[in-house]
Formats: structure tokens, sequence, C-alpha cells
């Protein structure tokens, strides 16, 4: 009913020749794909050459950030509307570690969800707690305030391009991974909120990506759980074997 994505967010890493040789053969070694949904998010100096490796692949492209502005003098920025034009359908918005290292809030995470949509980008939410909140008792709170105010003023509509990725801040990049569990519980309360926000349609229907030290050897256990819809990869996106054995998942 959902259909499942793997997305690849390569982060800080790999120049163009290196981005296009990664994705040039998960063009090639995954075009027989056609039940999962496949995306790249690789730096934006690497975009558009990425892309023209990807074409008539069912790979696609995601930028890892953008700035909620369509032109003017934002220097360094990227907006939606740029990454539209280097081939890019998604766009990852709200990282932790942006949150965390340049301290995006949720009000312009927010923003830049209101125009990414408005550019026809899909944006990928990220939201998650810090270690210190989890112990602190407020995974609940935590996820509600990013969720609600990550999604003011978005309709129920426009929810239908919407993704989210729950990556709780302690399993990236750390080998750490959430249990299938832990994973299921976050996803559940997640997709209970977007029926209490907008509908049981746009709850049903809305893809939750699980984010945090996803590798081959936790893919299966995570996807067969009810809620996790797919996931959000760091470090084992960087290989193009494991990205690829993430792809063929095999969900119980
Ligand atoms: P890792 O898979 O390296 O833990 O990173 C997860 C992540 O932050 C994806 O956005």
């Amino acid at each position: 009913m959902r259909r499942p994505m793997i997305a690849g967010n390569w982060k800080l890493n790999k120049t163009i020749a290196e981005a296009c040789d990664l994705s040039t053969t998960l063009a090639q070694q995954l075009a027989d794909v056609t039940a999962v949904d496949i995306i790249i998010a690789p730096v934006f100096t690497a975009l558009s050459s990425v892309a023209a490796t990807i074409k008539n692949s069912p790979v696609k492209l995601a930028g890892q950030n953008c700035y909620p502005v369509e032109t003017g003098a934002f220097t360094g920025e990227v907006s939606p509307l740029m990454l539209k034009d280097a081939g890019c359908d998604y766009v990852i918005i709200g990282h932790s570690e942006r949150r965390q290292l340049l301290d995006e809030t949720d009000g312009f995470i927010n923003q830049k969800m209101l125009k990414a949509l408005e550019a026809g980008l899909k944006p990928i939410l990220c939201v998650g707690e810090t270690l210190q909140e989890r112990e602190g008792n407020q995974i609940l709170e935590v996820l509600t305030a990013q969720i609600k105010d990550g999604l003011v003023n978005l309709s129920a509509d426009q929810m239908a391009e919407v993704v989210i990725a729950y990556e709780p801040v302690w399993a990236i990049g750390t080998g750490k991974t959430a249990s299938d569990e832990q994973a299921q519980e976050a996803h559940s309360f997640i997709r209970g909120m977007l029926q209490g926000l907008f509908n049981q349609q746009v709850a049903t229907q809305t893809r939750i990506l699980y984010g945090g030290s996803v590798k081959p050897a936790n893919v299966d256990g995570l996807m067969a759980m009810d809620d996790i819809d797919g996931a959000l990869v760091g470090g084992a996106s960087l290989k193009a074997e494991d990205f690829m054995r993430l792809v063929r998942f095999q969900a119980q």
C-alpha cells in the first residue's frame, strides 16, 4: 500500500567523479527494480553531473538542503527552484546535523517545507531525539514539536508529496541502531500524530523512513515492521554493494 523507499544521504562526501562512479553503478545494477523508490542525495556540486548518469533509471535525485527563497541576495544558499533545475525530485529538510550544527529551528524548517513543495520538490522531513532527550523521557515531546511545527500550514493534499524520516540522533553514524521495536514505536507515534494533525488518509499514506546506522545486517528486520516504510541511509549508502543490498531488502 505504501511504496517502500530507500534513500542514500551522501552528506559531505565524494568529488564529482566519485559521485558519478557510484551513481552510474547504481543506475546500471538497480535498473530492474520497480517496487522500491530509490533516492540518492549527493553534494550540490555533483547534482547535475549525477543527474545525467541516472537518466532513464529508477534512481532519483535529492538535494541535502535548500533555502526557503526562490532567488535573491542570499550568498551561499541554494533554492528549491535551483535543485529542480539541477535534476532533483526530492529534498532532505531538517536533518539533525543541520539542526545541531547550524541551529536550524522548526520554524525555519517549516518555511523550507512550504517553499520546496511550491517548487514541485518532494520534501523528506527529518525528525528525531538526542540521547539526552531519550534518557530524559522526552522522546514523544520532541517528536510532537518537530512534526507539528515542521508541518504548519501544509494541506492534507500537500502531505501526499511529503516523506518523514525518523532519525534518532544517537543512532546516526554511531553504529547503534534503534531496535526494530524502538523504531516501530516512534513510527507508530508519528503516524498517530499525522491522523490528529490531518486525517486518517494522510496517516495511512505517508511514508515514514527510519535512519540511523541502517546496514545490510539490520535492514530486513527494520523493514518488516508495520510502520517502517523505508530507510534514510548515511554511511552504508556510500558503498555500492551495501546500498544495493538495502534496496533489495527482504522483509519477512
Ligand atoms: P548513518 O546511516 O551513517 O548512521 O547516517 C544516517 C543519516 O543521518 C541519514 O540521513
